[in-house]
């Protein structure tokens, strides 16, 4: 099964973390490729529609060839630090060009990982999963899991052993092996 991670945060920190807690869990064996938002040169969707949500987009620039990542995948996990109460923009950018292959997106089994600077009741995380929930409704996707945390400083979740082990558990029970 083939797993892409789309990492929305610009910085080695707590999203980083998370996701490196993530893939050690599910062993050497497994195929999952990692797409670093912020390295990306996308430019942002113009919905001139040329795509037909089939065909790729006109962009001369990364979006096709990460968007036919991401729809050769069987599970996307999206991970990113809240910023402003959402997802990051590097992380929308990348969901929003998504639109140029979107009827090819359906069916995909999905994780989110959602990391803030405040406590992990505040409503930016049901917000955030809100959007995810259409987005799924949208596209059939399944989520297998939505997982926050709570971390401000870059090095506070590597700090939180709990937070690791069940990061480290997750593909384990809801993620690879319900394939
Ligand atoms: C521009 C910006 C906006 C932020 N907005 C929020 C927010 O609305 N809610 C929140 O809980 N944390 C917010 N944060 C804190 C980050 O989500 C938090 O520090 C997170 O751990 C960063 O993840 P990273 O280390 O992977 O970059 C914001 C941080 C930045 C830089």
């Amino acid at each position: 099964m083939k797993t892409v991670i789309v990492n929305g945060s610009p910085r080695k920190g707590n999203t980083l973390t998370a996701i490196n807690a993530y893939v050690e869990g599910t062993g050497k064996d497994n195929d999952i490729e990692i797409i670093h938002a912020d390295r990306l040169n996308i430019s942002g969707c113009k919905g001139c529609g040329v795509c037909h949500c089939t065909n790729g987009c006109i962009a001369e620039d990364d979006t096709n060839a990460t968007v036919d990542k991401i729809v050769a995948a069987d599970m996307i996990i999206f991970a990113t630090p809240v910023y402003w109460w959402g997802m990051t923009a590097q992380l929308k950018l990348v969901i929003d060009k998504c639109y140029c292959k979107g009827a090819l997106l359906r069916a995909k089994k999905i994780g989110v990982l959602v990391v803030g600077g405040a406590p992990t009741d505040n409503i930016e995380y049901s917000l955030i999963k809100q959007q995810f929930k259409c987005i799924a409704e949208y596209l059939n996707w399944d989520i297998r899991f939505y997982k926050t945390y709570y971390a401000t400083e870059k090095d506070d979740l590597a700090k939180n052993s709990a937070a690791i082990e069940e990061l480290k558990k997750l593909s384990a029970t809801r993620g690879l092996s319900h394939s």
